[in-house]
């Protein structure tokens, strides 16, 4: 075994391999000290939880990474934020809108093994006991050659090499913030009846690749563009700015729930927001993503995730009077 890879677990590795599962885990924080005090030794103490674990199985490469909201962050490091970090804004276009709801912690558990992404929240929560209430848990798993319930490769245009510690992670344009990252995750719940009723030229269409194989299309001719037009970004120098996405489905067929649960991860936090705004206002305007004919957004939250040097030293910070 190389020595890189010799405990491939970790904490706050935005860059971990894709996983056959996931868990997707976002809380709110009681507002009194005592649930502020247990918040901040739980999370900058995650490292360790990690390992008991992810220990027991390393091939089973578990790993987590812990996101901050605008609103936890300032009461658990008063004084400094990373410069773009605010509450997600909802996004209204003339059919569709972005809701923005509320989430103060995401836990963005990966593994190779549900039991171990199940192991872990259940200590997780465990210790963080009655100083969180769980807003959101979404249970991702790896379908077939990483496609989306809409039968669509996803996440082929991702950053790799040298582009994606550069496309995900703050450099020196926020010194003390460097190597920590933003996150935007989003649930989309689709209407597969819909999505089915259309020819698989029409969806390839809506998408910007063939569905088979997974070659891109060239650019469609007139306003309308494809989710992959909508969803690149070009710099003031021309070059793409590109975000890393670790997307995962979740449902439950009995009760006839498909879904896509998005998380974003970017340098610059601008560059989802143009991505979402482009996909529900539309470029141009009145020309939304149709990928949104068929996917809700039933949930929006943005949040930073520190590197994990910043993370444990939360530890010592100095709580605000009053908590
Ligand atoms: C590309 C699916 C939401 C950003 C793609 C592709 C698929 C896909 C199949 C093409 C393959 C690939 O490059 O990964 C979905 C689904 C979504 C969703 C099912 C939710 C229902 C979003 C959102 C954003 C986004 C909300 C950003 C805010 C991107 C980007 C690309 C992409 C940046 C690559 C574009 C390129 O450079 O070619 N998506 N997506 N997607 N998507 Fe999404």
């Amino acid at each position: 075994m190389a020595q890189g890879d010799r405990v491939p677990i970790d904490a706050q590795q935005v860059d971990a391999p894709l996983s056959t599962y996931a868990v997707f885990l976002v809380v709110e924080v009681g507002d009194d000290p005592a649930a502020l005090a247990t918040v901040r030794e739980v999370v900058s103490g995650i490292d360790d939880l990690v390992k008991t674990v992810g220990f027991r199985d390393l091939g089973g490469r578990l790993s987590c990474v812990v996101g901050i909201g605008r609103t936890l962050w300032d009461r658990l490091a008063p004084g400094r934020r990373p410069t773009e970090l605010h509450v997600f804004a909802p996004i209204s276009g003339d059919v569709h809108t972005a809701p923005s709801t509320p989430g103060d912690l995401l836990f963005h558990v990966r593994a190779e093994r549900q039991d171990l992404c199940f192991e872990f929240e259940r200590l997780l929560l465990d210790a963080l006991g009655e100083a969180v209430t769980v807003a959101d848990e979404t249970y991702g798993f790896r379908y077939f050659d990483a496609r989306d319930l809409l039968g669509f490769v996803d996440g082929t245009a991702n950053p790799i090499g040298a582009e994606l510690p550069s496309a995900s992670l703050i450099g020196d344009e926020d010194a003390d913030f460097a190597g920590g990252s933003y996150v935007v995750v989003q649930k989309y719940l689709h209407d597969l009846a819909a999505w089915n009723a259309l020819t698989t030229e029409q969806q390839e269409a809506v998408i910007g690749r063939r569905k088979a194989d997974d070659v891109e299309l060239d650019d469609a001719e007139g306003p309308q563009l494809a989710h992959k037009t909508l969803a690149t970004i070009t710099g003031d120098d021309g070059e793409e700015l590109a975000i890393l996405r670790d997307n995962m489905p979740f449902g439950r067929v009995g009760i006839g729930e498909f879904g896509t649960y998005f998380i974003g991860y970017s340098r610059r936090l601008w560059v989802i927001e143009r991505m979402l705004h482009r996909m529900f206002v539309g470029q141009p305007p009145g020309y939304h993503d149709r990928i949104l004919d068929v996917s809700t957004a039933v949930t929006g939250t943005t949040f930073f995730v520190p590197s994990n040097p910043v993370l444990q030293a939360l530890a010592d910070e100095e709580p605000r009077p009053g908590g």
